[in-house]
């Protein structure tokens, strides 16, 4: 059996910003979802963050399920690709402490509902919590736009003066400057600033985060790589592939009642997806 361990994202980001292409963020919903992503990423030798929602991390039995479920499979499928256990967007301390104490190898710690200066604070009780166990530490600032998980936002743009300003203050190990994207559907043409995320890239060491990947063409997203974005965040697009698979299958196959041959039937649309992003996202550098 393979011994591969979670590890956290430190490496990872900082190679794919140094040879400008990004890590995949994958949101996971159950164990069949993790299974396809792991097999995947593992065909084609991509490293792998493995997001959990705070609504996602209650639906699948808490931190202490998900930890045995991930390591587990890791196991038993012989993944040898690099793999992090991510939360994604923390509400808090308390929840990025007990996924940490289970065994999470990444944290969000999700401050943008709050001002800058008490997102500092928020963010800074984390980091020192998950630096002392070797955890990564995700923020965000400004307001990446739309809903997930029951966690809506309105957009709201961030820009250079307030990153360096949070930056000097906290040491998180990547950011999330919200410059235009959205969770869920796109209303209209996804706008994203360009300029100010180059201007950020090149102005902090810190590799950046595009959240609300799913819904943005494959031009908007090598112009964002471009532009100095290291990891970027995939829910949506895997939930829209994968339901419309199950629901063919089902209106096909009237009679059907196993749970796992109704699940697995959404298995290749996922990985085309998955297959499809790992592709975009290698950037030809990899
Ligand atoms: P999408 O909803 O665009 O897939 O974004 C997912 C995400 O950013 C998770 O944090």
């Amino acid at each position: 059996m393979g011994d591969n361990m979670l590890i956290n994202s430190k490496e990872m980001l900082l190679e794919a910003k140094k040879r400008k292409y990004a890590i995949p963020h994958f949101n996971i919903n159950n164990l069949e979802w993790t299974r396809f992503i792991l097999e995947e990423c593992q065909k084609a030798n991509m490293p792998v963050i493995l997001g959990v929602s705070e609504g996602a991390l209650e639906y699948m039995g808490g931190a202490e399920t998900i930890v045995g479920m991930v390591k587990g499979l890791l196991k038993e499928l012989f993944i040898t690709i690099p793999v992090c256990l991510h939360i994604d967007h923390g509400q808090s301390f308390e929840t990025c402490k007990k996924a940490i104490d289970a065994g999470f190898t990444s944290v969000m710690i999700d401050g943008s509902k709050y001002s800058i200066d008490e997102n500092i604070s928020e963010t800074k009780k984390v980091v020192e919590y998950a630096h002392q166990h070797n955890v990564t530490v995700e923020a965000e600032l400004g307001l990446i736009g739309g809903e997930e998980d029951g966690v809506a936002n309105k957009l709201g743009f961030t820009n250079l003066k307030d990153c360096q300003y949070f930056l000097d203050k906290v040491q998180v190990d990547s950011l999330a400057p919200a410059l235009g994207s959205v969770h869920g559907l796109y209303k209209g043409e996804p706008k994203l600033d360009y300029e100010t995320m180059k201007t950020i890239n090149e102005n902090v060491e810190v590799p950046l985060v595009l959240h609300g990947g799913s819904g943005i063409d494959n031009e908007k997203i090598r112009k964002a790589i471009t532009c100095g974005i290291s990891k970027i965040n995939i829910n949506t697009e895997l939930q829209i592939a994968w339901s419309n698979a199950v629901r063919d299958f089902l209106d096909n196959n009237k009679v059907v009642y196993d749970p796992r041959k109704i699940i697995k039937s959404g298995e290749q649309a996922m990985k085309r997806i998955i297959q499809e992003k790992i592709e975009l996202f290698s950037n030809h550098n990899r």
